[in-house]
């Protein structure tokens, strides 16, 4: 039987009970045969992007987040949009990773879930595109509306979302295992 993928996931809210953390949820027992789902929620606790203190004696949070990365064969990450931009805890944790080329040839879902979510969809797109993230420009979906899509039980309610969710992830596995073939 084919060992289950590792899968880090990022959830760009902190908020309790938040809509992209449930998705995370969602998506980690929809895919719960051939993903092993971590779920990243420390990035509170990661300290404001500094290039001076991207050294050997970086944070002990900036050092997890990148070991977390490394060790995973896929990111996924489900960030809502605020002010038309990224989330700043988010965004700042990718900035840690920009020196060390973490995300570089990671395959990495990205899905917007906001309740519009086209400008941070778009930034947080091109972040990833120009740190390398492989597929990136396939791997990625725009959720409108999105707590109208997902129950109080986690689950996705709104079928189109569903499919192109299921789509999304099989395409991540695919690209998974490129990686894993190309590393061999
Ligand atoms: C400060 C703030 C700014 C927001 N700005 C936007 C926005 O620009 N575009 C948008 O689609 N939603 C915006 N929202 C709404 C959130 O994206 C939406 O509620 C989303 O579902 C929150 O995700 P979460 O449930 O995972 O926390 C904003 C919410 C907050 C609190």
């Amino acid at each position: 039987m084919k060992t289950k993928q590792k899968i880090l996931a990022i959830s760009g809210s902190t908020r309790k009970n938040s809509t992209n953390h449930r998705l995370l949820k969602a998506i980690a027992e929809i895919s719960k045969n051939n993903f092993d789902v971590t779920f990243y929620d420390e990035l509170s606790l990661m300290p404001s992007f500094n290039p001076d203190e991207d050294n050997e004696n970086v944070a002990k949070e900036v050092a997890r987040f990148r070991q977390l990365i490394s060790e995973s064969d896929g990111v996924i990450i489900c960030t809502p949009e605020y002010a038309h931009g990224v989330p700043g805890s988010l965004k700042n944790a990718i900035d840690w990773t920009v020196g060390t080329a973490d995300f570089s040839r990671k395959p990495t879902l990205l899905i917007t879930a906001s309740t519009d979510g086209k400008y941070g969809h778009a930034a947080l797109l091109e972040t990833l595109r120009v740190i390398e993230a492989k597929n990136i420009s396939e791997l990625q979906l725009l959720i409108s509306f999105a707590s109208t899509k997902i129950d109080a039980e986690n689950k996705i309610i709104d079928s189109q979302t569903l499919n192109n969710v299921k789509t999304l992830l099989n395409k991540l596995e695919v690209a998974m295992d490129q990686s894993t073939a190309e590393t061999e």
